[in-house]
């Protein structure tokens, strides 16, 4: 599973599973370009990790996705890898209860991004024969989740384009896959959880221990579970897998 020379660009990785796969893909003997929209979260990655690059970008907007592909690939010269893992949990409501614009953004953020970033490397690989492309979905693109009516959909919506990408791109020699992790140790999860704690009226523990009931290693997963998929799918050991969505989960049949 070695990476040795690999040039990889992952989204939205100044913090959380981002930046455990760029830590990880380092390791693996990758190059390795970041992006992130938070300006604070981005230097303190940076001027930590000095082998690591990076520019400020959201990834929700055309102009600025073009902008990180071109400084991306000058640095990097070139591309191999693409990890499209920028998303944000978006509102969580009733859908009566949910602002347009909130819609809006979560799914800007969640799929509008991984569309402009395939659009921006499909030449790339194209020319080159040659790429893999990692999207960032979740089991929940595999079940429905209440009061998260477009952080589901998204994820839904990623799965879609991947097989359709991964079609599409197949024949020169590109593949297409995602990844759906289930409930992630971190940050996000814990602001998840209080999110849903207030919108149901449990309690924290209570929300936590819902989330793993229906987890048959009854757990959550770790950024490292995540990111050690992304490394076996993307490495040689994955070559002839595409189009497909890799479950990191703990395994959860319903919920
Ligand atoms: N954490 C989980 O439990 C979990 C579960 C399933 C799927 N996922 C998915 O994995 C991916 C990473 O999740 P995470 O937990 O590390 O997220 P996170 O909330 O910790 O955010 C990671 C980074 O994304 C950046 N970001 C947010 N919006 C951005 C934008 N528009 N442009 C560029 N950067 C942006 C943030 O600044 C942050 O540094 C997401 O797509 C998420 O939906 C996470």
């Amino acid at each position: 599973m070695t990476h040795q020379n690999q040039r990889v660009l992952i989204t939205a990785a100044a913090s959380g599973i981002g930046l455990v796969m760029a830590d990880a893909f380092t390791a693996a003997g990758a190059r390795v370009y970041i992006c992130d929209a938070d300006a604070s979260a981005l230097d303190s990655a940076l001027q930590s990790r000095p082998h690591l690059r990076g520019m400020l970008c959201d990834v929700a907007q055309e102009a600025q996705v073009r902008d990180l592909f071109a400084q991306a690939t000058a640095h990097l010269g070139g591309m191999d890898v693409l990890v499209s893992n920028a998303g944000v949990s978006g509102p969580t409501a009733n859908v009566e209860d949910m602002a347009f614009a909130d819609w809006q953004r979560c799914i800007a953020v969640n799929l509008d991004s991984v569309f402009l970033c395939a659009h921006f490397a499909a030449p790339i690989f194209r020319a080159q024969g040659s790429g893999s492309i990692v999207n960032m979905s979740s089991t929940a693109g595999l079940f429905g989740l209440p009061q998260r009516a477009p952080y589901t959909a998204a994820k839904w919506a990623i799965r879609g384009l991947t097989k359709a990408l991964a079609q599409e791109l197949g024949p020169a020699g590109v593949r297409v896959n995602c990844i759906c992790p289930g409930s992630v140790s971190g940050d996000r999860m814990d602001r998840v959880i209080a999110a849903q704690a207030v919108a149901t009226g449990a309690t924290l523990d209570a929300v936590r221990e819902e989330l793993t009931r229906t987890v048959s290693l009854r757990t959550f997963v770790s950024a490292q579970d995540i990111a050690n998929m992304a490394l076996f799918v993307t490495s040689s050991a994955g070559a002839r897998i595409s189009g497909q969505e890799l479950v990191v989960d703990g395994h959860t049949e319903t919920f």
